[in-house]
């Protein structure tokens, strides 16, 4: 680590912070003595010049619309990899052979039933709950049930609840899905690829075989991949800061599901595609790009714009090409589909989009593909949940081996009352 330092001058007295180097991007200053020096604290509400950790498993450049994992492009994986050997990628590092693969892949799949006893969780709530609720519910469950692995010290203890949490969340995805729609669970099938699985749990029913459409296979497996994990993004900030305590893993995804829920995070995917209902045709669009635009109506386009990226989301341009692969295989043609596109065109040459560089993001297509493929806009949270949780895990597992990992606990900028007595009531 190169001697660099940063010097912070406060009413004439000069100290000295060391400003830290990672493998590529931004450098960090080191303030972790800031407060003992100083007695001041940073103020940096929303985290937008923070980093909160050191991490090997996502890069971003945000500038350049890049996103790295352990390396490797996301448009290489999307187009070479799968979504388990992309979840082996981001647990251990490096990409398997095929016998670690084989091996990966065969222990995930003898980990997708659920505890028999799960099943009345279901039955708890209400027909048209949000599968998001019943993934939060349902998965926070899950810390009722292992007891054979919640010393989170113990690597192996880690190791199989991180096998669980990944096997496991397209059963509970696919159940909450059947719920709903008033149809029987299915049972996994062992004989099927982890995403062939999971359409089959979803859309099969007892009455009749299921054919997974190949092309649907291929393309949920993508978009799997596409939302496997971001750097230090709310939901995952949100799985460490609850990990940080030591607590349960399953409860710390469940909190991480919690967060992804918001419209602002992962509910993005679900408003986007009401919103480009909402907007229909395309000579509507002009009136919505208006409303983006002025600060007094709290409409927002949905899909749109990022903490991070000042530059087209990468993730966005292969799920734009995966749109038409999909409406090809399925020989549909969603007119939604053409709105969006033409909103992103308008958008895009629009200055207050430019000036602020707002791009499509993850969730701007993303919907056009589930729907097609059947999915009502309420699951489209609760996949994008189950393809986190890779990331998730594998994040909280960093964190836990961190040596230098101690519980979070941001302070404040006071600005209530200072110290007064109590007023007797009959005083007041
Ligand atoms: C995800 O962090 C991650 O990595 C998240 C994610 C992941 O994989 O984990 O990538 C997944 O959450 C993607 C984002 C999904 N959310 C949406 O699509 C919702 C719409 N987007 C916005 O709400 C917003 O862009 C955020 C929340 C995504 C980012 O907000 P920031 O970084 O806090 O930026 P901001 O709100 O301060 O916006 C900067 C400016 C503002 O104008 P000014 O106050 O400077 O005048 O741009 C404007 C905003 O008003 N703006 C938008 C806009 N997004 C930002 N104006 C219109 N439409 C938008 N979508």
């Amino acid at each position: 680590m190169a001697d660099k330092k940063a010097q912070l001058t406060i009413e004439g007295e000069t100290w000295d912070f060391p400003i830290m180097e990672g493998s590529t991007g931004p450098d960090v200053v080191d303030i972790r003595k800031l407060y003992g020096q100083t007695g001041k604290f940073t103020f940096d509400p929303g985290y937008k010049s923070t980093a909160s950790c050191e991490s090997s498993l996502t890069y971003i450049d945000g500038n350049k619309g890049v996103l790295l994992h352990r390396g490797y492009p996301i448009g290489q994986l999307a187009e070479h990899s799968s979504f388990m050997e992309v979840s082996y990628l981001l647990l251990n590092g490096e990409l398997p052979s095929a016998d670690e693969l084989y091996d990966f892949e065969n222990t995930i799949t003898r980990h997708t039933m659920l505890h028999e006893q799960l099943m009345t969780f279901y039955r708890g709530f209400r027909r048209d709950a949000h599968p998001m609720a019943i993934m939060c519910g349902v998965v926070g469950a899950l810390s009722a049930f292992y007891h054979d692995s919640t010393d989170i010290s113990d690597p192996e203890h880690r190791r199989i609840s991180s096998h669980r949490l990944i096997a496991k969340m397209p059963t509970i995805a696919a159940m909450a899905y059947k719920y709903a729609v008033g149809q029987p669970f299915l049972y996994p099938d062992n004989s099927l690829s982890y995403t062939g699985n999971f359409l089959r749990m979803t859309f099969g029913v007892p009455a009749e075989e299921y054919e997974i459409h190949p092309a649907v296979e291929k393309a949920m497996d993508r978009i799997f991949i596409l939302h496997a994990d971001h750097e230090q993004n709310a939901s995952t900030s949100t799985v460490r800061l609850a990990g940080s305590s030591g607590a349960n893993p399953f409860a710390c995804i469940a909190a991480g599901i919690a967060c992804l829920w918001g419209p602002a995070h992962g509910g993005a995917n679900e408003a986007c595609l009401n919103m480009l209902h909402e907007i229909g045709t395309p000579d509507r669009i002009p009136h919505y790009i208006e409303r983006a635009k002025d600060k007094n109506d709290p409409f927002r386009l949905m899909g749109f714009g990022h903490r991070v990226y000042k530059n087209y989301d990468p993730r966005a341009t292969v799920m734009q090409k995966t749109v038409r692969e999909v409406f090809d295989a399925l020989g549909v043609n969603d007119p939604v589909f053409e709105t969006a596109l033409q909103l992103e065109e308008m958008a895009l040459n629009d200055d207050y989009f430019k000036e602020k560089k707002l791009f499509p993001n993850v969730d701007f297509y993303s919907g056009a593909i589930l729907s097609a493929i059947g999915f009502p806009t309420t699951m489209f949270t609760a996949l994008f949940a189950l393809a986190r949780t890779v990331g998730w895990v594998a994040q909280w597992n960093e964190m836990i081996s961190d040596p230098g990992q101690v519980i979070g606990r941001p302070r404040q900028l006071y600005t209530g009352p200072t110290q007064r007595d109590y007023v007797p009531l009959e005083k007041r």
